[in-house]
């Protein structure tokens, strides 16, 4: 089947879908996922409109509709587990990190939700029989804190070339919420060429905290994060891919027992993350991963440790 474009969607000419390719809606899905009032002012047309575009993606990239379970049988047969290089971390998680999934990394500044992201970022490119999928991956790096050399240690010490490790890590900084949503898009495109079956977003929430300032900001902000996410997910179905975001945690200002920590994003963040794990330090470089929410597996804690030579068991 020849691949569709944004032409092939009834009511586009060529006029609206530059419209559309100018405001970052390169893709059918992307469209197809889109608020009708977002993708109105975004491509300065009526919201009617708008609504039947979007009715015309979905019908273009063959969404919205009714799977039969044979077929999402099928398709979560394919899913697989990255390891975080911890044996306690992925047993907690049940064998690791999984493929077609959203796996929230939360907690506070030092509890080590970027370092266990690069360990994921570089076991990715491992083969599958080591746990890795042999694969490219993507990051988003919302805070700058993406550093090759502590790739190249953990490359290093797992036998693997780090020059080559680099070259498969794809690395985007997103300057604020805005790009990083589009960033998304962009990832989809890069996948089209290149096996990605890792996205990781450093962090998630962290531009949308800064911008979207008070009550007033919340609804807006929580509808662009509510799309990103379901972009992530989409990704994540489509390459088969598993996606690592980290968020930052606030205090509760009404906690007076149990951890006073919770993370940020509200119920979007939390009911779009399959996985919900909390990122907490313990004595002598010891981190504890507390497995929060999860579909099949129960709640329980692992700990493992961080080192030079990246995350390993105590
Ligand atoms: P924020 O992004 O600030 O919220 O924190 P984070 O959760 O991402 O923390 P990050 O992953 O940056 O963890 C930083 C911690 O990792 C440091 O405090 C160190 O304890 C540890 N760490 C980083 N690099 C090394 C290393 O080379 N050796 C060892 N032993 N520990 C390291
Ligand atoms: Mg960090």
């Amino acid at each position: 089947m020849a691949e569709k474009t944004l032409e092939d969607i009834p009511g586009v000419g060529p006029a609206i879908a530059e419209k559309l390719r100018e405001a970052g809606y390169t893709e059918l899905m992307s469209i197809a996922v889109a608020a009708p009032a977002t993708l109105a002012e975004a491509c300065e047309i009526g919201d009617k409109k708008a609504q039947d575009i979007i009715e015309g993606a979905k019908l273009c990239c063959d969404i919205g509709g009714f799977e039969t379970g044979d077929a999402i049988l099928q398709r979560r047969a394919a899913v697989t587990k990255l390891t975080t290089g911890s044996k306690a971390f992925d047993e907690l998680l049940g064998g690791g990190i999984e493929s077609q999934a959203i796996t929230e990394l939360y907690g506070e500044f030092g509890s080590c939700k970027t370092q266990v992201c690069f360990q994921l970022a570089v076991n990715a490119t491992l083969p599958e029989d080591q746990g890795g999928l042999d694969s490219d991956v993507i990051i988003i790096d919302t805070e700058n804190t993406f550093r090759p050399e502590r790739i190249v240690q953990m490359a290093n010490s797992l036998g693997a070339d780090p020059e080559a490790t680099l070259r498969r890590i794809h690395v985007a900084r997103a300057f604020n919420s805005q790009h990083q949503v589009l960033l998304v898009d962009k990832a989809m495109e890069l996948s089209r060429d290149m096996k990605c079956r890792l996205m990781i977003v450093d962090s998630l929430t962290s531009h949308f905290r800064s911008e979207y300032l008070g009550r007033g900001a919340l609804a807006e902000r929580q509808q662009i994060l509510n799309r990103h996410m379901h972009d992530l997910l989409n990704f994540a179905t489509v390459n088969n891919a598993a996606i690592a975001v980290t968020n930052q945690v606030a205090a509760k200002p009404d906690a007076f027992f149990g951890d006073p920590m919770r993370p940020i994003g509200g119920t979007i963040v939390g009911h779009t993350s399959t996985f919900r794990v909390y990122l907490r330090k313990g004595k002598a470089g010891k981190r504890i991963a507390r497995l929060v929410d999860s579909p099949n597996m129960p709640e329980g804690e692992a700990v493992f440790m961080v080192t030079e030579e990246g995350i390993k068991d105590e």
